[in-house]
């Protein structure tokens, strides 16, 4: 099957530039000149449109299978592919998690029987109780292994605990120490794999919430109870365990400053740290909690205006090399609660990439920006760059043609998610995904799928040790 792409601009993190292009049995088979003809059993026209390689979200929660009353991997995937992302990679907090490589290859297989667009897996650490484990998920393929850093677990399912007071110590798995985070970044250095923690270390989150003598009341004490030094102290000790055993470390949902500069600091003394900006630390403040309410707390905590002019300059300065959403669902009744006691986790799967090219609209990011933080970095941090995320002869031919002009307004209902909310009802822009391209197939046309879900694992390559 051979799909020529003709008209469109191709965006790569090089720059744009007039291109056709010609998928061949899944992959990209020529870089043609406009207008060059050749022979193809479907022609797409992208005239007016961006081509871009195929955007990736590498931080997705589907809680499928185990928690599917909050959503399910089809839903998430079906949302991934209506806002046009080609790839996603799931997180391994469903249950049970993918704790060893039979629990990777099952979870491949249930995805992907479901599966709208391409996926990695993560991988997770649990502390002492996989560690044998973590180089066998590294070798099946794993994008990476993922430590809950700041999140106890509750030890007969393994589900994150949200709201730790809540838990008697018998029923959870504390997170490991700081010397226990050393011994995981060992295995995983060893395995060639990379190693990435929600990072806020639990010892400061606890001493910070101890200050708040009546609990968490307004948002202003989340912001108290889960300060930006819990997410530094967490980076700066695995930062240095990354510097000290050459291990890859990925920094998932970077919220605050000080956390940039510190990143910064230890790309410059040669860590190999990569970091993420996520959507709502980019696009939202402190102060939006008066219109969305309490539904906006998630981990760590959406922070203030300086905290969000920091991480545009770090995507900017190349400090934050991806964005990702961070989709992270939970039921309209739990996020309906007190503040106090509500799950942590936003919707954001399907609105990551109109609220990215919105950005790209306004001029806060260049085009090839957006190609490099939605496709070719990730794919890159994550060793899926043999088949992802670069436009290249051989790898997968996977395609986001974008409308740069096109108008939206984020309504929630119609999202795709299990229970269609979001923190962003209402917000409206421009630049949208118009079209996808998977592995050579035309996926999705105006937000809407075409043809049957027919998502495929991607493994990951760990790194040669020697
Ligand atoms: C995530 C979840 O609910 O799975 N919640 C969150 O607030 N971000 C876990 C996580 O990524 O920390
Ligand atoms: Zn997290």
């Amino acid at each position: 099957m051979r799909l020529h792409i003709t008209g469109g601009t191709l965006v790569t993190g090089a720059g744009a530039a007039p291109a056709d292009l010609l998928c061949e049995d899944g992959r990209i088979a020529a870089l043609l000149e406009p207008g060059q003809a050749v022979a193809a059993d479907e022609r797409l026209d992208a005239s007016g449109l961006l081509v871009f390689p195929g955007f990736i979200d590498p931080h997705v929660h589907s809680r499928d299978p185990g928690i599917t009353e909050k959503e399910t991997f089809a839903n998430s995937t079906a949302g991934a592919l209506a806002g046009g992302l080609t790839t996603i990679f799931e997180m391994p907090n469903a249950v049970p998690p993918v704790t060893d490589a039979a629990l990777f290859e099952r979870r491949a297989r249930e995805h992907g029987a479901v599966a709208s667009v391409d996926f990695g897996l993560w991988g997770q650490a649990l502390g002492e109780e996989n560690l044998d484990d973590l180089g066998g998920i590294v070798e099946a393929g794993a994008v990476g292994i993922k430590l809950f850093w700041g999140y106890a677990l509750d030890r007969a399912t393994k589900r994150l605990v949200y709201t730790y007071a809540d838990a008697s110590p018998d029923e959870v798995i504390q997170p490991p120490k700081v010397g226990g985070v050393y011994a995981i970044v060992q295995r995983v250095a060893a395995a060639g794999g990379l190693f990435s923690a929600h990072c806020e270390e639990r010892g400061v989150l606890a001493a910070a919430e101890a200050t708040l003598p009546h609990g968490i009341v307004s948002y202003a004490d989340l912001l108290t109870a889960r300060p930006a030094i819990a997410e530094v102290a967490a980076v700066t000790a695995a930062g240095e365990f990354s510097l000290d055993s050459g291990c890859r470390f990925h920094v998932v949902h970077v919220s605050a400053r000080r956390t940039v500069a510190a990143i910064a600091a230890l790309q410059a003394a040669g860590a190999k740290i990569t970091a993420e900006a996520c959507a709502h630390y980019l696009v939202l403040t402190d102060a939006d909690v008066e219109r969305v309410g309490p539904a906006m707390k998630v981990y760590p905590p959406i922070r203030t205006a300086d905290d969000q002019a920091a991480l545009w300059d770090g995507l900017a300065d190349g400090t934050l090399g991806t964005i990702a959403s961070d989709h992270a669902p939970h039921a309209p009744a739990e996020k309906a609660k007190p503040l106090a006691e509500q799950p942590a986790g936003i919707h954001g799967v399907e609105t990551l990439v109109p609220l990215v090219l919105d950005a790209m609209h306004r001029g806060r990011l260049r085009p090839e920006q957006v190609a490099r933080l939605l496709s070719e970095q990730t794919a890159a941090t994550f060793r899926v760059d043999h088949r992802k995320g670069r436009v290249r002869v051989g790898n997968d031919a996977d395609f986001t043609l974008v409308d740069p002009a096109r108008p939206w307004t984020i309504e929630q209902t119609k999202l795709h998610t299990l229970h269609p909310t979001s923190i962003f009802d209402g917000f409206s822009g421009h630049g949208a995904a118009v079209a996808s391209v998977i592995r050579g197939e035309l996926a999705m046309r105006d937000g809407e799928p075409v043809g049957a879900p027919r998502g495929a694992l991607v493994r990951a390559l760990p790194e040669e040790r020697g």
